[in-house]
């Protein structure tokens, strides 16, 4: 089978095997003056073609940057150069199966490789490259994407698996993240100051292993997911890669004060499966004190007779298809009680962001990305973008048609910006007509517009997953 025929490695998701930097980009209409910073995207971009079956998680990790100066703009991208790259260039040949393929049996150390190819986060002065599986997280330049080496923790956590969804609260410039894998506790949540000490790392016991994709902060708690949708336990002690959905388990949320000092709390919902949080706060009110926690889970795929179809569920995921509901979870932290509620079940979307600087306080706005249903396996389809006023209950949209593939496009506030969407969105499209990159501005406030100026890419952006953007003013101030 060529690349062809595989859709997440052909068109808009075929790998580039340049790193560049170039600076003097077409534009259409005008790059704000007051953007001002630096937009970094991570995805897959497998650069050895791997004996056996090929999936879109599996592409060794690459940042694409753009760095926005008074009206001018900067594109560059990079390899992130994790030990098992470069063992692969060493060998000049791929050495790792993919996630479809058993794992490798002689390398317990990193059975699969760590692509470092899910999510990108400033902390510490430094850009982190993570992985979705938990791994090692990888310290790459701000200035020139360059890989540095592993995040530092004390020797004994070396080979703690963080997850690629730890969170940066720019407000103290601490790291929360948690750790996840195969063997007893299952999962740990810790935190980095942003001296880069270890000020916490708590285990938070699970009854078996999990899949934990993305986690929750408030101002005080962290807000950890053990969801029904797990490893079959056969297939995995036969090496084999298969989920099973348990309709019948609850979904359980703990939660953990953010430095310790209290046990985990745990709190029941309907069964669901989420990838990931768009935010989560505390709110006082006539009930007691609440965590509040929205996403945006699966919707669960129904049989004949309305009953949630079990075994559709697992083959959503492995098809990568979508199909989303915006949702929110309310947690009583007097009365121990989970609320819950569909904030939309007509959109589909997914990759929600706020405005970061507000991450863990309450927030009115979330933007994501609007998602098209695949029509044939393995090819999922970001066609859009959409803006909730959780406030007002509206929803905005944009979107230019079938040919487009945007990506993830998070806020980027504008310079001296006090409201909480007084900024701007960045993020990539793929025009598969023009066969053609491009990145686009938003107005964060009126997506409807369309983008404020197009930057024509000097080479394929491929599709990818998640971004960040880091400001002037939290580059000079180095977290
Ligand atoms: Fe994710």
């Amino acid at each position: 089978m060529g690349f062809d025929d595989i859709p997440t490695l052909s068109g808009g998701f075929a790998p580039v095997d340049h790193e560049i930097v170039r600076d003097d980009l077409p534009v259409e209409g005008e790059i704000p003056r007051d953007l001002n910073g630096l937009y970094v995207r991570n995805g897959p971009n497998r650069q050895f073609a791997a004996p056996g079956r090929y999936h879109w998680f599996d592409g060794d990790g690459m940042l694409h940057a753009l760095r926005f100066d008074g009206g001018r703009v900067q594109y560059r991208n990079r390899w992130v150069l994790t030990p098992g790259l470069l063992e692969e260039r060493a060998a000049g040949q791929a050495l790792w199966p993919g996630i479809k393929d058993p794992p490798r049996r002689d390398r317990p150390d990193q059975p699969h490789k760590n692509t470092a190819n899910t999510d990108v986060k400033f902390f510490g002065g430094e850009l982190l490259a993570m992985w979705y599986r938990g791994g090692q997280a990888w310290r790459c330049s701000a200035q020139d994407l360059a890989t540095s080496g592993p995040l530092l923790l004390p020797p004994a956590l070396a080979d703690l698996p963080i997850s690629a969804h730890s969170k940066v609260d720019e407000r103290t410039g601490e790291l929360l993240f948690f750790a996840y894998g195969l063997t007893p506790p299952y999962l740990q949540h810790g935190v980095l100051d942003r001296r880069g000490a270890l000020t916490s790392l708590v285990d938070v016991p699970l009854p078996g292993p999990r899949l934990p994709h993305d986690m929750a902060v408030t101002e005080h708690y962290s807000i950890l997911h053990d969801l029904p949708l797990f490893h079959d336990a056969q297939a995995l002690a036969a090496g084999r890669h298969k989920l099973k959905f348990h309709a019948d388990m609850p979904a359980r949320f703990g939660v953990v004060p953010r430095h310790g000092g209290a046990p985990v709390r745990w709190f029941e919902a309907s069964p669901t499966y989420l990838y990931h949080v768009a935010n989560a706060w505390e709110e006082s009110g006539p009930a007691g004190d609440e965590i509040v926690m929205t996403g945006t889970p699966f919707r669960l795929p129904r049989d004949a007779r309305g009953d949630v179809d079990a075994e559709r569920l697992p083959r959503l995921l492995a098809l990568l298809d979508s199909d989303h509901v915006f949702h929110e979870w309310r947690f009583n932290l007097r009365t121990g009680q989970t609320r819950e509620r569909v904030l939309d079940d007509v959109l589909n979307t997914e990759f929600p962001v706020i405005n970061a600087a507000r991450l863990g306080l309450p927030t009115r706005y979330s933007w994501h990305v609007l998602m098209g249903r695949s029509t044939q396996p393995e090819d999922p389809r970001f066609c859009g973008l959409a803006r909730y006023d959780l406030q007002r209950g509206s929803c905005q949209t944009y979107h230019e048609g079938p040919q487009r593939w945007w990506s993830e496009a998070p806020f980027a506030p504008r310079d001296g910006a006090v409201e909480e969407d007084d900024g701007y969105l960045v993020g990539f499209v793929w025009n598969d007509a023009t066969r053609q990159s491009q990145a686009c501005v938003f107005d964060a406030h009126d997506i409807v517009q369309g983008p404020l100026c197009r930057i024509t890419l000097p080479q394929r952006v491929p599709h990818g997953f998640h971004a960040t953007w880091v400001s002037a003013e939290r580059l000079a101030r180095g977290w």
